[in-house]
């Protein structure tokens, strides 16, 4: 519940997931699966998204939908398993966040939204971030709360980076305003980049309409944010506490893979045999086999996949109804329907859904892979 101008009103608040894009960065398995549904510990990064909003009491979510809608829409369907209701909204084309504001202004009427990059992972929940910018609104203009805040149409969450440059960065007043945005800055004014959360009012839909697209075609939603700074709207900022991913690449993926693996608590549903070792924080889903192997945590095997004469090392995901053999594998993800078989150790790869990677020649050595959906290797 918020203030809306000086009438209260009792609608809660809305939530708005990005998940349409080109995801060009994570090419070649973003030219078959959406990037938002790479499994992160074996779920969709997306779930999390939806989950972080249910948690937060955000129950009304629109997802924003490109040409991977399909897909997301038959993971996600209507929202009931995470307790929320979920509606699409079509893109036509990624032409940029702050025209996925523009795309989904029915559903977002007037109301009080949080808007969320679907690739993105936060440590910290949204609860808190929510709750601080319907506080600042429920206060008043005229008043002041312990950190400073008036109410506010806008307000984005931050955090310090070493490569601003790469980033939309944000300068901050003496009175803890947001007084400047730009985006990925040649001569960054500061080192506050923005996280992919914003909090915004209806004052957003007058923002989004005004610009222009960027130098690289896009309706930029920080362009929007600074539009309303400069038309003598309060925009507020929080600092992001623990670690924030945006999951759109390789590495940091297997960064994220390992954060979420990190925190995962043991269980065992499917069998492990006598010869075989399952050490430390590893899920073994129920189905799956675990012959003459070792296990070693923190590790999640999918569903009805089969290791057999087998290391998997630390950090490691392996989807569902995947068969592994004569393999060693640590800091990886494998996604469902993979064979692997007699390789050299595999570390540090992000394998697609039904890859095969054999072994062509009896020599070990390390390999460095990234392989996309229906890939067929053979190592030497
Ligand atoms: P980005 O990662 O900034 O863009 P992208 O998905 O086009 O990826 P790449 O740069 O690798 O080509 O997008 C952040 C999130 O917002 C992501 O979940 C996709 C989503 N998105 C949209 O829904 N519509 C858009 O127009 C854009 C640009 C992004």
């Amino acid at each position: 519940m918020y203030w809306a101008g000086s009438a209260y009103t009792e609608r809660a608040m809305k939530g708005l997931i990005l998940s349409g894009g080109a995801g060009t960065r994570l090419r070649p398995l973003t030219h078959t699966r959406a990037k938002q549904l790479v499994p992160i510990a074996n779920k969709p990064v997306l779930f999390y998204g939806i989950e972080d909003m249910a948690a937060a009491g955000i129950a009304d979510i629109a997802i924003v939908v490109g040409d991977t809608h399909r897909e997301i829409r038959d993971a996600v369907g209507d929202g009931s398993r995470f307790g929320v209701s979920v509606t699409y909204i079509r893109q036509q084309a990624p032409l940029g966040l702050a025209h996925c504001v523009l795309t989904a202004r029915d559903f977002l009427g007037d109301d009080c939204f949080v808007m969320y990059l679907g690739d993105n992972m936060l440590e910290q929940g949204l609860a808190e971030f929510v709750e601080g910018f319907e506080r600042q609104r429920r206060e008043g203009s005229g008043e002041q709360d312990a950190s400073g805040a008036g109410s506010c149409r806008a307000q984005i969450l931050l955090t310090p980076v070493e490569n601003p440059s790469s980033f939309g960065v944000a300068v901050i007043g003496p009175d803890g305003d947001v007084s400047n945005l730009v985006e990925k800055p040649a001569d960054p004014p500061s080192n506050l980049a923005l996280v992919g959360v914003y909090l915004f009012d209806s004052a957003i839909h007058e923002a989004v309409a005004a610009i222009e697209p960027s130098a690289r075609g896009e309706l930029e939603i920080t362009d929007a944010i600074d539009w309303l700074i400069r038309n003598g709207h309060r925009v507020r900022h929080r600092l992001l506490e623990g670690w924030w991913i945006d999951t759109g690449k390789k590495d940091p993926l297997l960064e994220c893979n390992r954060l979420v693996l990190d925190t995962v608590v043991r269980q065992v549903d499917g069998a492990v045999d006598g010869a075989s070792r399952v050490e430390g924080r590893v899920v073994i889903s129920a189905g799956a086999k675990i012959v003459n192997s070792t296990v070693r945590g923190p590790a999640v095997i999918g569903a009805d996949t089969r290791i057999e004469n087998t290391f998997v090392g630390p950090y490691t995901s392996i989807g569902d109804e995947c068969v592994i053999s004569d393999a060693e594998l640590d800091h990886s993800v494998v996604l469902e329907g993979c064979r692997i078989h007699g390789t050299s150790r595999i570390t540090d790869s992000l394998i697609g859904q039904h890859v095969q990677v054999t072994r062509s020649l009896e020599r070990r050595q390390v390999s460095r892979l990234m392989l996309g959906d229906h890939s067929h290797l053979e190592l030497g």
